[in-house]
């Protein structure tokens, strides 16, 4: 029997009369067939108002690496709580905090604290354009950086306005950004190294920093191809730009040297959120000291008074030792299991003749759902994947998995956390056949 919501209709209902649009952040309007009310989380399980169980694949968009409420975790913060909540000051825990990053990170020599990545990336291109006096940054079209002014230029343009393949226009998908934000970005194609050689070209010495995500999740997740990362290393090099990886999905999801170290490379500076704070609100950015000058003499404002906010820094000491003592054996537990579940979706997909194609490295992968048509290779960039991708067919899908009790993101993408076990992927591909079958019944275009 399929899962029904009657509490959280109600509760929908009643949150649309106070909260504007009855949601907090707008993407959680994308749950179907109602965003769902939770009540508690434990390890891989989410619990709603209606008594409902999920195997959660979710995790917090991504925030959760560690399950849902560790008893480690709760402990630490109740323990912290007990203590102050908040200080505006100084406490060892931050240099505890910080002097694990060190340690992890290749090229973490500095480090700073604020509550969101959102709040990380918009002090990483400041910092970027007064270290190298630049007013440019180049970003990739599809990588999301929070929803800042500048964070979300060239992220989900639509196809009639995004310009050619070798000029993509930069857009914003918000009414309201000052105008002027947007020519301050060349906005290039992801995964084609010589469009981007020739992006930085055309706008050489105006560009103060090159931001990208490791592994494109926000878009299909897209992994690298060969040779895109050293060029972008080289033509920072070259150009004296900063090299910024946004980590806030791939950082210890990775392991202790995030997706940098998994891929070889080392960026100026690096943007952490999500899975730093264990899902409480924390982001943090780190880099070369010389990439922090601007900081350090205080001619770059950051600030925040929450920032290094005792509770958060509680959590995030007990997650990044949960990183540090896995040593080795993370990621490539995940791996394995998320590279079970994409398999296991695949046959599914295969017995019941619906196009869907995950694709990732395992511990995050995306399921496109492919148009009529647009069978082919792997999905390469933000436009492949536009012209490729159904949405309201993997909107159908997904709904029907959350009302067999398996709950992947809403965009489709699907996230291995460290409370995934072997038991959970055979149980979920169980209730996947049953939401496939139902998919397959009653889906129409
Ligand atoms: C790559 C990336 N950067 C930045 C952000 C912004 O993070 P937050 O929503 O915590 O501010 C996100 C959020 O999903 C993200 O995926």
């Amino acid at each position: 029997m399929a899962y029904d919501f009657p509490k959280s209709r109600a509760l929908f209902e009643r949150a649309q009369r106070s909260i504007a649009g009855g949601v907090n952040s707008g993407i959680r309007k994308m749950e179907l067939p109602v965003p769902l009310y939770f009540d508690h989380g434990n390890g891989s399980r989410l619990f709603d108002v209606d008594g409902n169980e999920y195997i959660d694949f979710q995790i917090g968009q991504g925030a959760i690496l560690y399950g849902h409420a560790p008893p480690g975790m709760a402990n630490a913060i109740a323990d912290q709580a007990r203590k102050g909540t908040h200080w505006a000051a100084q406490s060892e825990l931050e240099i505890d905090v910080a002097e694990r990053l060190q340690k992890m990170i290749p090229g973490a020599e500095r480090v700073r604290f604020n509550n969101s990545a959102t709040e990380v990336v918009m002090s990483a291109l400041r910092l970027a354009r007064a270290h190298t006096g630049r007013p440019l940054i180049l970003k990739f079209e599809g990588h999301y950086h929070g929803w800042s002014d500048e964070g979300l230029v060239g992220f989900a343009p639509p196809a009639d306005k995004w310009g050619s393949d070798e000029n993509p226009a930069p857009l914003h998908p918000s009414q309201g950004v000052i105008p002027e934000v947007l020519g301050n970005f060349v906005v290039a194609r992801w995964n084609d190294p010589e469009h981007l050689r020739r992006r930085v070209d055309e706008h050489r010495g105006q560009i103060a920093a090159i931001i990208f995500e490791p592994v494109l999740c926000n878009t299909g997740c897209i992994e690298p191809v060969p040779g895109l990362i050293s060029t972008i290393r080289d033509l920072c090099d070259r150009d004296g730009m900063l090299m910024i990886a946004d980590e806030t999905i791939t950082g210890f999801r990775f392991g202790a040297g995030c997706a940098q170290t998994h891929l070889g490379f080392v960026p100026d500076l690096t943007i952490l959120g999500k899975a730093v704070g264990g899902g409480t609100p924390f982001g943090a950015l780190v880099g070369k000291e010389s990439s922090f000058k601007k900081i350090i003499s205080g001619e770059v404002v950051h600030a925040g008074t929450l920032n290094a906010n005792p509770l958060c820094l509680a959590a995030a000491k007990w997650s990044l030792d949960q990183v540090i003592a896995l040593g080795d054996k993370h990621p490539g537990t995940m791996i394995g299991l998320g590279n079970r579940l994409m398999v296991g979706l695949t046959e599914l997909a295969q017995k019941h003749d619906i196009p869907l194609r995950p694709q990732g490295p395992g511990l995050v992968f995306h399921c496109a759902m492919l148009k009529p048509g647009a069978e082919g290779g792997a999905i390469r960039d933000y436009r492949d994947y536009v012209k490729r991708h159904d949405a309201p067919r993997w909107a159908h899908l997904r709904r029907c998995l959350l009302e067999e009790g398996v709950r992947a993101i809403e965009r489709g993408l699907w996230f291995i956390s460290l409370a995934h076990t072997d038991a959970d992927i055979d149980e979920a591909l169980a209730k996947a056949a049953k939401a496939f079958a139902r998919h397959a019944e009653t889906w129409k275009a």
